[in-house]
């Protein structure tokens, strides 16, 4: 089926306060604040057909989680053993339907995390049934498996409402490509986005040995939807620097650009047959970018996605996707492409001179200059959608926890004993019973 994505209403974007020459980022406290990436969003882990019976550790949003594949569907659970810390990664699965922590075989149900048996404490184990370690929401599509990082109770949203809606509503081919890599996650998603490096910076890739690219543009970010897009207004091919002399990307074996029209498909000029699928999306801009770090480039045969996935502070997951929507026999030649070409070429040396200045990058503080409206309009972006995600998800914040029992023992017993046996009480009750557990 064919889908088209009709331009939801245009929206304006709120003005933020400027910074003294924009050096920090207190202009957007909740982006700033988000090193290891935001809660409240599926985020891809891994590829579907790694995840087997044999569980498996991620870090996601700074949060460890276990996958394991049982009877055909994937579970998440967060990776510590309660009972002395041992991630259950290091585990294995002991009976159908559970996995079991290494060390003294605590054993939990994959559908909710209960603890369901304790191997070396008998079948009659107290503590069963009495803690649980957390679940995650786990959905498989594009051939990966999508785990929900949740900011508290909230109702878990459909996937398919944050999913690309090109990719929910047609069938495409997938190649790709998941790398661990240092650098905080937002660097690579202002990277992914920045207007300004991709002329200079890849000018030696050897993706674009035989297509020119511009020599600087003048953008316009426009927001539709849930993306912002960049949209060239004008391109320029070579530019006279006043003092310093000409610059051009031009050579004599690159494609001559057809520098009478702009293209808003593919960053190399206009006049290429563009697939039905990609032209009926009429998209505004060749680039375009959405929450929680999705970055989107419409080529004219294929689609490429990155998706920036935080793992920590210092490290992000880049997951690359380049989806072509053809059917039949089309398909065995985009495979070809892929694996011969784009794999080695724009997912490997392209994408790795963006890997290399995301791990470089430090700032802030930063200077910003023209084309970066492209990363304050997206630090905007998602400040806005993140505060209204926030506010949303205030009434379902888990219940503040109850009192430890230590501490209610104590305070029951201050108000029934007598001085003597109440200091007796509070000091006593420290030995762990599986109530403590609870
Ligand atoms: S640490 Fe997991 S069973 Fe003891
Ligand atoms: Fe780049």
């Amino acid at each position: 089926m064919t889908g088209v994505e009709a331009p939801e209403n245009s929206q304006v974007l709120p003005e933020r306060p400027r910074a003294a020459g924009r050096q920090d980022w207190t202009a957007w406290p909740r982006y700033n604040e988000a090193g290891s990436g935001y809660r409240g969003y599926w985020y891809p882990v891994t590829w579907a057909n790694h995840v087997t019976g044999e569980p498996t550790s991620h870090t996601i949003c700074g949060e460890k989680l276990a996958l394991i594949r049982d009877a055909g569907k994937v579970y998440a659970l967060h990776d510590r053993c309660p009972h002395r810390g041992v991630p259950l990664s290091e585990g294995d699965q002991q009976f159908p339907g559970t996995v079991s922590c290494p060390y003294h075989g605590w054993t939990f149900r994959l559908t909710d995390g209960k603890l369901a048996a304790v191997i070396t404490d008998g079948p009659d184990s107290k503590i069963c049934g009495k803690l649980s370690v957390q679940t995650y929401s786990v959905e498989e599509r594009l051939g990966l498996v999508w785990v929900y990082i949740p900011i508290g109770n909230e109702p878990v949203p459909s996937i398919d409402e944050q999913l690309p809606r090109e990719l929910v509503e047609n069938e495409g081919v997938v190649g790709g490509r998941i790398q661990p890599r240092g650098g905080n996650w937002r660097f690579a998603c202002e990277n992914g986005f920045d207007e300004g490096h991709a002329k200079y910076l890849h000018r030696t890739a050897l993706w674009r040995l035989f297509k020119p690219m511009p020599t600087w543009n003048i953008t316009s970010i426009v927001p539709e939807g849930r993306w912002i897009y960049r949209v060239q207004d004008e391109v320029y091919w070579e530019a006279d620097f006043p003092g310093v002399g000409k610059w051009t990307n031009k050579r004599w074996w690159k494609k001559k650009p057809d520098e009478s029209q702009i293209s808003q498909i593919g960053n190399v000029g206009a006049g290429v047959k563009v697939n039905p699928v990609i032209a009926a999306q009429n998209f505004p801009g060749f680039a375009s970018l959405s929450m929680p770090g999705v970055l989107r480039i419409a080529y004219p045969n294929f689609i490429h996605y990155e998706f920036y996935v935080p793992v920590d502070e210092d490290h992000h997951q880049y997951v690359g996707l380049m989806v072509n929507f053809e059917t039949g026999v089309k398909r065995l030649g985009f495979y070809a492409k892929y694996l011969g070409a784009v794999r080695w070429l724009f997912h490997g040396q392209f994408s790795g001179q963006d890997e290399w200045m995301v791990r470089v990058t430090d700032a802030p503080p930063e200077k910003l200059y023209r084309p970066d409206v492209s990363l304050t309009t997206w630090r905007n972006l998602a400040e806005q959608e993140y505060g209204e995600k926030i506010a949303a998800a205030v009434a379902f914040a888990p219940a503040a926890p109850d009192r430890p029992v230590r501490e209610r023992r104590a305070s029951a017993a201050r108000k029934t004993a007598q001085p003597a046996t109440s200091t007796e009480s509070a000091n006593g009750a420290s030995a762990p019973t599986a109530a403590d557990a609870d």
